[in-house]
């Protein structure tokens, strides 16, 4: 446990919550208490600054994560709500469910956020510290739970720290989360709602308000297990990984300062031309939706290290060149 990363830690006033709303708004993390378990949140707008999350946690793959909003009246501007969404919405917002809705095509969140998926995952969360920490940063917050990746959800201010250290800008404390257990999640896309994930909002009140809802079968943290795959952005052009260069024809998704490379190649877009990963988890998925889009023979994909977010990206990579069936886990 790192005891110098205590320091992070300040109690939650209107000050230090207007510090930790203009370090997100900033790029920083803040780890925040919310009425389920902490947030480790940032800028759901900013792509490095998500990608850092990832970092942070220690994720070896990119799940998608919650979308954190100050007030219903933003959600329309991130995601299209029908009318499940406005009941459910209207009974149990601000609280501890999250709806996964098809995705604004106009909304400015990272494409890490999301996955690189049509869908998003949104929480108007309860807790008045979480509120006005999403009103002061003026702007949706991603944030999966304050731990390291694999481990239990932080519900303390202490938890956060001994988990993330100094990874974390700021910590803002308010004691012990109410609830403790992460949101139910809800997954509104198709046509019958389905249960992703349960939590303090019931099955049963679900349905008393939006009729029948299904269970997933899947284990609820892995959501991208076998069977659930749809969940994932697969492109329809093929993935060539770990191409040394491009062939005439294809794409070339570059990384770092390699000018031969994308000699043969039709494009080229560098995930980071300075070979930062941060910089090319946030432009991962966002690149390879414009090369999928722009009908190329096969994309081929620069090396990418497996230091770091280098893993998580190589993970995604692999699932994304993968034949549609491969059932493998995440997370
Ligand atoms: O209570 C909570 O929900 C806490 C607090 C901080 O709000 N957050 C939380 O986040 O538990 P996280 O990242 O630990 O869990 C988010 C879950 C993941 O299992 C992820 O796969 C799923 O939400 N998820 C996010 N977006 C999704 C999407 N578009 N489709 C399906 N599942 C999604
Ligand atoms: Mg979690």
């Amino acid at each position: 446990m790192q005891h110098e990363s205590v320091s992070n830690i300040v109690p939650a006033t209107p000050d230090t919550i207007a510090r930790a709303g203009a370090l997100i708004a900033a790029g920083k993390l803040v780890a925040f208490p919310t009425e389920t378990v902490f947030g480790l949140g940032a800028d759901a707008t900013n792509g490095k600054a998500v990608a850092a999350i990832f970092a942070a946690k220690g994720r070896p793959s990119f799940n998608p994560l919650i979308t954190h909003l100050a007030d219903v009246a933003h959600v329309e501007e991130h995601a299209v709500a029908d009318e499940r969404a406005e009941e459910l919405a209207t009974r149990f917002w601000p609280g501890p469910l999250t709806l996964v809705l098809k995705r604004q095509p106009t909304s400015p969140i990272s494409e890490l956020v999301t996955a690189g998926l049509d869908s998003i995952a949104v929480r108007v969360p309860a807790h008045p510290v979480a509120r006005s920490l999403l009103a002061a940063a003026g702007r949706p917050v991603a944030a999966p739970s304050a731990n390291r990746s694999g481990r239990i959800s932080s519900t303390t201010a202490i938890h956060v720290a001994e988990e993330l250290g100094e990874a974390v800008d700021l910590i803002l404390a308010s004691g012990k989360s109410q609830l403790g257990l992460e949101s139910t999640i809800l997954d509104l896309t198709g046509e019958t709602p389905v249960l992703l994930r349960p939590g303090t909002v019931t099955v049963e009140e679900i349905e008393e308000a939006i009729g029948p809802v299904t269970v997933s079968q899947g284990n609820p943290d892995r959501p991208n297990a076998p069977g659930q795959l749809s969940r994932h952005y697969a492109p329809a052009t093929k993935l060539r990984l770990n191409a040394a260069m491009a062939d005439p024809g294809e794409a070339l998704l570059a990384f770092g300062p390699n000018p031969f490379a994308g000699r043969l190649a039709k494009t080229v877009l560098n995930l980071s031309d300075r070979g930062d990963l941060n910089e090319a988890a946030a432009n991962l998925f966002a690149m390879l939706r414009q090369l999928d889009g722009g009908g190329y023979y096969s994309i081929a994909v620069a090396p990418i290290p497996m230091t770091g977010l280098g893993l998580a990206i190589n993970d995604r990579l692999a699932r994304a060149a993968a034949p549609p069936d491969d059932g493998e886990e995440n997370d």
